[in-house]
C-alpha cells in the first residue's frame, strides 16, 4: 500500500537524505510535509558539511557509478555553483588494487574515459603543480569528477524546500528524542522539552544518530572519521592551482585542492574509524551502541585521538611535503553511518508501521544530493526496482550489540575500527 499523497510526513533530519527526499515528495504532489532538525542545515555536525566532499562516479559496484553519473547531470547543471571539476586520482602502493580495477571497469563500460597510470610520477604531466612524491605507487585518473561545497549544497537544497513550501523545524523544537508508538504503529515523535509532533508517516532520516531512536541491531554503526583543515597564503594556493582530488587507497588518506577565496586546504581519511560506545535506551531497552553525541555539538572541540591526527599528518606530509609542519587551524571527527557492505538503508521499517528509514550513507552518500530524493521516493512509493529495495533492505535487528566492524565497500583503508577510551571520549 502506498502513502497518500495528503498524508502528512515528518522527516527527521535535515541533511543530504532527509532534504532531497522532502524536495522529491514535495514535487510529486505531497502536500503536508515537516522536516525537523537539532541544527539548521547545514547542521554543524552532520556528515554534509564544511567546504568540500568528493564528487566521482568512480566505484567498483556498477549500480552507485550509475547513480553518481546521474547525479553528475545536477552537479553540472541545478548545482554548477557549488561544483569544482578538478579531476578525481586514485592511488595504491600495491599493484592491482581490487576496488580501483573494477571502478575503471565500470567507468570504461559506461563509455567513460580514465587514464591508467602504472607509474603515478606520469601524473605531473597532466597535473605539474602537484606537490607529492607519487613514486612507488600506481594508480589511475579519472578527469570527470572533482568536488563540492558541502554546506552550500545543502543549505541550497534547504532553501529549495522552504521555498516550495516545507516546513523547516530546528533547535530544540525540532530535537527528536524517540519515536512516539501507538502499539506496533509510530505516530510521531517526543520533542526535547516533552512537546509531541503527531504524522501518519515518520521518516528517519537521522544519519549517525539513528541507533539513538531505533533499534536497528548489527546493520547500522556510527565510525567517526578524522578532518583537518589548513589555511594557506594566496601564494600557495597559487602554487597547488589546477591540482586534482587524490586518495591514497593504501591509507584511505584523500585531499582536496585549496578552495577558491579562502586557500583552506582539507585532508580527511577514508577508513574504519572510531567508534564511540554509548549506552542509550530504546523502546524500553537499554543498548551499547556507537554514535556521536547527541545532546551537544560534535564539531565545537575541535579534538581529534592523536592517532587520528598522527595519520591526517602523515598523509600530508605525503600529498603536501612542503605543509608538512603546518597547523590545523580546524580538526574534527566527521560521523559516518556505517553499514556492512556500505550500502544504504532506504526501506519501510520491517514491523512498526507508519515509519520509513533513509540512512546508512557510510561515507559515501552526499555526491548523489541531485538525485537521492528520487531514489528514496521511488522506494518510499514502492516503485523502485526489487534489485534495489534488497539492496538497501532495513533488516530486523538481531543482536543488540554495536560498534562492531563494518568491512564496508572496499574503498576504505588504513587501520581497523579503534574503540575510542573513555579519556579520548571525555574530550568529543
Ligand atoms: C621519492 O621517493 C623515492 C622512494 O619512494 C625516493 O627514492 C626519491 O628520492 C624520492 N624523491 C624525492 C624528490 O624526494
Ligand atoms: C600512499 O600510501 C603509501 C603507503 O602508506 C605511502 O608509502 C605513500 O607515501 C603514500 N603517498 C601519498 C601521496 O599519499
Amino acid at each position: 500500500m502506498s502513502p497518500s499523497k495528503s498524508d502528512s510526513i515528518l522527516i527527521v533530519g535535515a541533511g543530504v537524505f532527509g532534504l532531497s527526499t522532502a524536495l522529491e515528495l514535495k514535487k510529486r504532489g505531497y502536500s503536508d510535509i515537516t522536516v525537523v532538525d537539532r541544527y539548521v542545515p547545514p547542521a554543524v555536525d552532520g556528515s554534509s558539511v564544511d567546504i568540500s566532499r568528493i564528487i566521482r562516479s568512480d566505484y567498483a559496484d556498477p549500480i552507485y557509478s550509475q547513480m553518481a553519473r546521474e547525479a553528475y547531470q545536477g552537479w553540472t547543471t541545478e548545482y554548477q555553483d557549488q561544483y569544482h571539476q578538478s579531476g578525481f586520482v586514485l592511488l595504491s602502493e600495491t599493484p592491482q588494487n581490487t576496488y580501483m580495477e573494477k571502478s575503471k571497469a565500470v567507468i570504461r563500460a559506461s563509455g567513460g574515459k580514465v587514464d591508467d597510470l602504472p607509474d603515478a610520477t606520469q601524473l605531473l604531466n597532466t597535473y605539474p603543480n602537484v606537490q607529492a612524491n607519487l613514486s612507488g605507487l600506481n594508480g589511475y585518473h579519472n578527469p570527470v569528477g572533482g568536488w563540492a561545497d558541502a554546506g552550500g549544497s545543502i543549505q541550497k537544497l534547504a532553501s529549495k524546500c522552504s521555498v516550495a513550501g516545507i516546513s523547516i523545524i530546528t533547535g530544540p523544537q525540532g530535537t527528536v528524542v524517540s519515536l512516539r508508538r501507538d502499539g506496533e504503529r509510530v505516530v510521531g515523535v517526543n520533542l526535547l522539552g516533552g512537546r509531541t509532533l503527531l504524522a501518519s508517516q515518520v521518516i528517519l532520516s537521522t544519519g549517525a544518530w539513528t541507533s539513538r531512536l531505533l533499534n536497528v541491531g548489527n546493520s547500522a554503526s556510527s565510525s567517526g572519521q578524522p578532518v583537518g583543515f589548513i589555511q594557506l597564503t594566496q601564494a600557495e594556493a597559487r602554487s597547488l592551482d589546477s591540482t586534482p582530488v587524490m586518495i591514497n587507497m593504501s591509507t584511505g588518506v584523500f585531499c582536496f585542492p585549496p578552495t577558491p577565496g579562502t586557500n583552506i586546504l582539507k585532508l580527511a581519511r577514508h577508513g574504519y574509524g572510531f567508534a564511540n560506545e554509548v549506552t542509550v535506551d530504546v523502546d524500553g531497552a537499554s543498548r551499547s551502541i556507537s554514535s556521536p553525541k547527541f545532546d551537544s555539538n560534535n564539531a565545537a572541540s575541535g579534538y581529534l585521538p592523536d592517532d587520528a591526527d598522527a595519520s591526517l599528518r602523515q598523509g600530508l606530509r605525503q600529498f603536501f611535503p612542503r605543509l608538512a609542519d603546518r597547523p590545523w587551524i580546524n580538526r574534527r571527527l566527521c560521523w559516518y553511518t556505517d553499514t556492512p557492505n556500505g550500502d544504504f538503508i532506504i526501506d519501510h521499517h520491517p514491523t512498526l508501521k507508519g515509519l520509513f528509514v533513509a540512512t546508512g550513507g557510510a561515507g559515501h552518500a552526499f555526491k548523489f544530493l541531485p538525485v537521492l530524493g528520487r531514489y528514496i521516493v521511488e522506494c518510499f512509493e514502492n516503485t523502485a526496482p526489487e534489485a534495489l529495495r534488497a539492496k538497501w533492505r532495513l533488516n530486523l535487528p538481531k543482536d543488540g550489540s554495536s560498534g562492531s566492524a563494518m568491512a564496508g565497500d572496499g574503498s576504505r583503508g588504513g587501520p581497523p575500527l579503534r574503540k575510542l577510551t573513555p579519556l579520548d571520549q571525555a574530550k568529543l
